[in-house]
């Protein structure tokens, strides 16, 4: 039975019925923060190309995951960017270290906003590699050592989750020995599953983390773009390992590979809405080609909709408040003047 009988516009007539059939929704429940943590006090850097992002000192990290947790975000990523860097990578696995301390000062200051670290050693490398590097090529194996190493050290550090951010090789399955046998083995992994060879990093090493690749590229171990297949095999041999929380990475353009991760694997599934996802929608909205709020809830939504469970995204702390304008506004029932109203205070 067809036209007339059928008129699927009947269920779109107005928000309210809209609102009543929507299949999927965003909510800061979903989000997690990036924070990039930097020597010295009172730092607050803002990222040219993230902007509404920054570069912090703990201090000010601790005062921004306040903001975040203010609202309702219940969780951040976070990154260091040390002080100096060598072959070894060795700030990465110091006690002392930037992230470490990082952590030590969100577990003490902020209660319930969970810290989860990125797991990886190109902000600490002189070459801005991911691990060691031997004959101009990275060593799978002896960078699990090193990975292992800085993971331990988070853990100890205190934090609620690590993500190995590497594509190394076994990673999982080394880190989750090394948890479980320094007394971690109830700390949880979201691994970077799914991590294509992107060229949308681009801000994040530019700008964020100051980290540069001195020779080659990350293609020998990032995945290759052109492929998804290969990146359920990923997906599947991190489960095996032991990841708690899977991830694909970057977000928008690889939508086909969120969906058909959680198809396949129906688990927890993030995906990273990266630096460069970011910076093309900030810019595009600065040059007054599209709506910066309106393309940002789009995005986010879409994300959802192709099976994302957690959004790691730079837009957590503008998207979370325009969801409670949002929110406040239908329970107030002024709707969108409401809306507006807010929207023209900012
Ligand atoms: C690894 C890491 C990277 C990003 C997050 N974690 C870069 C990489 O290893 O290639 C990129 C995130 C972004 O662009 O927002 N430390
Ligand atoms: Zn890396």
């Amino acid at each position: 039975m067809g036209f007339p009988a059928r008129r699927l516009r009947r269920l779109r007539k107005g928000e309210s019925f809209r609102a009543l059939v929507r299949e999927n929704t965003v909510s800061p429940n979903n989000f997690v923060l990036p924070l990039f943590a930097v020597p010295g006090s009172n730092i607050r850097r803002e990222l040219a190309s993230l902007p509404g992002n920054y570069q912090l000192s703990i201090d000010c990290l601790v005062e921004e995951a306040l903001t975040a947790r203010d609202l309702g975000i219940r969780a951040v990523l976070l990154f260091g960017v040390p002080e100096t860097k060598d072959d070894k990578a060795s700030g990465a696995y110091d006690p002392r270290g930037i992230v470490q301390g990082a952590i030590r000062a969100l577990k003490s200051h902020v209660a319930d906003v969970l810290v989860i670290t990125d797991v990886c050693a190109c902000e600490y490398t002189t070459n801005g590699h991911c691990g060691i590097i031997r004959d101009g090529y990275l060593d799978n194996d002896a960078s699990l050592e090193l990975i292992t190493r800085i993971t331990v050290s988070h853990a100890e550090a205190g934090c609620d989750m690590v993500a190995p951010a590497c594509m190394l090789d076994g990673q999982i399955h080394a880190m989750r020995q090394a948890l479980d046998s320094a007394g971690f083995e109830s700390l949880p992994i979201m691994a970077y599953s799914a991590k294509f060879a992107s060229s949308l990093y681009g801000p994040f090493f530019k700008e964020a983390t100051q980290s540069t690749v001195s020779f080659g590229d990350k293609r020998t171990h990032q995945m290759d773009f052109s492929n998804s297949d290969e990146a359920m095999r990923e997906i599947a041999l991190d489960i095996e390992e032991g990841a708690d929380i899977i991830m694909v990475k970057p977000a928008l353009f690889y939508l086909d590979v969120v969906y058909r991760a959680k198809q396949e694997f129906k688990m927890p599934l993030a995906v990273y809405d990266v630096s460069g996802e970011y910076a093309m929608i900030d810019a595009a909205a600065h040059l007054g080609r599209l709506d910066r709020d309106a393309i940002m809830m789009e995005a986010l939504t879409c994300m959802r909709r192709a099976g994302a469970d957690i959004i790691i995204t730079y837009f957590a702390k503008r998207a979370a408040e325009l969801l409670h304008t949002r929110e406040m506004a239908a329970f107030t029932h002024r709707g969108h003047e409401a809306l507006k109203e807010y929207l023209a205070v900012k």
